[in-house]
């Protein structure tokens, strides 16, 4: 087997190599081997200059994540960074693919680092509600200065190679494919020009600026403060680099970063995070359905309906280079919904997201049509009308006429049966459901919806194509509303029900969004429209919702819903919402209760915890991590609480199964406690064991 890290020379020139696929993660295996070489390449009088390269497909992409919150191994990254950073023989990163977190650390004591152009750079600590605890908040500023480093290190991003030369951050650019040649060859120059080994701790001038400056951390404060809301990580990046700036010496801004890393390391909002980055990876894997599992090509896209969903489903492909054919009823919906495809991109552009002619090569991939033939030549359709089983069937129907063998028919339905509309075509085999979320450009959740006869190649090409499109894949079952609408379903009947009891809708936002929702479910409704599948002539004045779109009050739209919009779409409660509850209440002849923010916490969360566990037992999600990763992506659930599994686990499902029964004797059926919660609670198990047992049924 090959050695994890290897030394060779060429010619005065040590070339030292991690070899530790998948990402070369800096594990203690590598941290081992490294310090070893450069000690061996150090000793050796042949050696003048030191290269540190990766095998594979990428340089170090960070600390290994699964070494954290477990006892520390030897040699720590303490030791590996001051055998580079000491070492009196000049040393150059070579870096390919990704140089992150720990990875870019790395690089940063070294003396040098060149990259291939395709190379990205960044310390995404943040993203697993971290900081970079190796140096690299005290290091990063001093070459880059303090804005950039405080919008990296609370960003995550990843800085493309070129960029990150113009901002010093690499040394020099080296042609892909030759990045060995090209760091054997700076690194010989670096030795015949006599170049000083550079200590980036010991370059303090970019900092200067920013001395006694407080406004500037302030401010991007300020900037920030929504993105940042709930987080705890981003305020300890932002210390940390101020300690960058503040301190008296490297070594007290270091400790500093310690000391901040170490208590966000053993904090829930970290290990939640660092949970849910797995969660993401492990919700790829299908167990029957292999990774090496052949794909279908999928070279041209047919989208059906260029609506809401179906216009942003198309910009998808079109953003990863594939031509969409997109097929409408009628021409002036098409016009309409290219015009809105337009209009997003060029708003994008205006922003500076996007070249002016980017905007034209996209919209060129885009060919409209009135006619479904012209799918013939399509590898994957998407349906995007509207919501009624007899047009879903009639339109399967008509594709399995028209679209060629090995075509994948898919259906965006948000909550119809995929089997059902599979049944009418020859094919079923091929009839997979995708359901996107709105804005589908903009939201990253795909549901993979598999029928009962979808093939394992279908969905092996649905979930690699996911990846391609940036979506984050999860497979769900047939049933309704799959796994994040179903789930959403209980939260929206339980608010509108508390609502009812006593609690206003604002103070029912209030919660969810302290709880760490981006807005709850009343603004939701407001925003989406209150009228969304409400007909005036069957309305009959029996909900609130009815109420309200009978006198007009459509949502936000209309400046009125549950609330009141004023002409900046800010929302107050609304006096006559007030009334109309009121008056439904006594109604009911029920008197008002006083109800608690953890009332609506629970009554509001913990029966979507239930139907997520009537969802596993039936098999319709494969793992609780799943549904996590669902609600993350989908819905807002914060991430530093992991998902509503992992949260569930975190408060104990004991507690949850209580709760519920208590709401079962009351409310009766629809509050019924799931099966398996009393199942995993009298066996004394979490979510977390349930899928451990999934994943080694050897031990269940
Ligand atoms: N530690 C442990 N495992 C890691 C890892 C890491 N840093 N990065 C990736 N992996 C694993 C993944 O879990 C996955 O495992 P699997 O195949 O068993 O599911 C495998 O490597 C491949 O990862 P991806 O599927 O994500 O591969 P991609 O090619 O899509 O992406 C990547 C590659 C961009 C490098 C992505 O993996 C990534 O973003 N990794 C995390 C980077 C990161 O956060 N680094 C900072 C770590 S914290 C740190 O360094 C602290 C320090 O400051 C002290
Ligand atoms: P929409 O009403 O905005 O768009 C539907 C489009 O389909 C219209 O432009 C209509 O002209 C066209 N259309 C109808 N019948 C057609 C036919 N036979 N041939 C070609 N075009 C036809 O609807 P929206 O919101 O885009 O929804 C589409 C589908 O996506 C529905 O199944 C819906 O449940 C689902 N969905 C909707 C979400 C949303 O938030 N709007 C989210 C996820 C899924």
């Amino acid at each position: 087997m090959d050695k994890v890290v290897k030394f060779e020379r060429n010619d005065t020139i040590a070339i030292v190599t991690i070899n530790r696929p998948p990402v070369n993660a800096l594990s203690a295996v590598v941290r081992g081997g490294v310090v070893e070489c450069i000690n061996a390449a150090i000793a050796d009088p042949q050696v003048k200059a030191i290269v540190l390269i990766c095998a594979g497909r990428t340089f170090i992409a960070g600390a290994d994540i699964a070494e954290f919150g477990k006892p520390p191994k030897s040699p720590g990254v303490d030791e590996l960074l001051a055998a580079l950073e000491n070492s009196p023989k000049p040393i150059v990163a070579a870096i390919h693919g990704n140089a992150l977190g720990g990875g870019l650390e790395v690089a940063l004591v070294c003396h040098f680092r060149v990259a291939t152009q395709e190379a990205k750079l960044g310390l995404p600590e943040i993203k697993l509600g971290l900081l970079p605890g190796s140096g690299g908040t005290q290091r990063l500023p001093r070459i880059v200065g303090v804005e950039k480093a405080l919008e990296m290190v609370t960003s995550g991003i990843h800085v493309p190679a070129r960029e990150a030369l113009a901002m010093s951050l690499v040394d020099e650019i080296v042609e892909e494919g030759k990045l060995k040649e090209g760091a054997i060859s700076f690194a010989r120059r670096a030795v015949e020009e006599g170049k000083p080994l550079v200590k980036v701790r010991e370059n303090n001038t970019k900092l200067e600026a920013a001395k006694g400056h407080r406004a500037i951390f302030e401010n991007f404060r300020k900037l920030n403060a929504r993105k940042f809301r709930g987080f705890l990580a981003p305020e300890y990046n932002i210390r940390c680099i101020e300690a960058a700036v503040n301190s008296s010496s490297f070594e007290e801004g270091l400790a500093v970063e310690r000391e901040f890393f170490r208590e966000l390391e053993t904090g829930p909002q970290s290990i939640a995070q660092r949970y849910y980055f797995f969660a993401e990876r492990q919700a790829r894997k299908i167990p029957d359905v292999s990774d090496d599992t052949p794909t279908r090509p999928i070279n041209k896209v047919g989208v059906l309906g260029a609506g809401t969903m179906g216009g942003g489903i198309a910009m998808n492909f079109a953003n990863a280079g594939i031509p969409v054919t997109i097929v409408e009823i009628k021409q002036d919906a098409l016009d309409r919904g290219l015009g809105v495809i337009k209009s997003n991109y060029e708003r994008t552009a205006a922003r500076g997201g996007l070249a002016p002619e980017q905007v034209n090569q996209r919209m060129d991939l885009l060919t409209g049509s009135l006619s479904l033939e012209d799918f013939a030549d399509c590898d994957l359709i998407i349906e995007a009308v509207f919501e009624r089983m007899d047009i879903k069937k009639q339109v399967f129907a008509n594709l399995d006429r028209i679209c060629k063998p090995g075509a994948i028919l898919a259906t965006n339905t948000s909550e119809l049966n995929v089997d059902e509309i599979a049944s009418i075509t020859r094919r079923p085999e091929d009839v997979i459901g995708l359901h996107f979320f709105s804005p589908a450009n903009v939201m990253k959740l795909l549901e993979v919806v598999r029928g009962e006869k979808t093939a394992a190649d279908v969905i092996a090409t649905s979930m690699k194509l996911a990846k391609m499109i940036g979506k984050v894949a999860v497979l769900a079952g047939v049933c309704h509303g799959f796994i994040g609408n179903r789930m959403l379903n209980q939260r929206e009947r339980e608010a509108k029900k508390l609502v009812l009891e006593g609690a206003s809708p604002w103070d029912v936002d209030r919660v969810l969004y302290d709880f760490g929702f981006p807005m709850g479910p009343f603004r939701m409704n407001d925003l989406a429209g209150l009228d969304l599948g409400w007909v005036m002539e069957e309305s009959k004045s029996s909900t609130l919702r009815e109420v309200l779109c009978e006198i007009g009050r459509l949502g936000q739209k209309a400046g009125a819903g549950y609330y009141d919009y004023d002409v900046d779409r800010n929302a107050k409660p609304s006096p006559v919402t007030e009334k109309i509850i009121k008056d439904f209440i006594a109604k009911s002849g029920k008197s008002p209760r006083k109800i608690s923010d953890e009332q609506i916490v629970e009554r509001c969360i913990y029966p979507m915890i239930n139907e997520g566990v009537k969802i596993l037992e039936e098999g319709k999600a494969l793992r609780a991590s799943d549904i996590d990763v669902v609600w993350v992506n989908g819905y807002g659930w914060p991430v530093y609480r992991g998902g509503p599994m992992y949260y569930a686990d975190q408060i104990g499902l004991e507690k949850i199964l209580v709760k519920m029964k208590e709401f079962h004797a009351i409310m009766g059926d629809e509050l019924k406690p799931a099966s398996l919660l009393e199942k995993l609670v009298a066996d004394g198990k979490t979510f977390a064991n349930f899928d451990q047992l999934r994943k080694s049924p050897e031990l269940a």
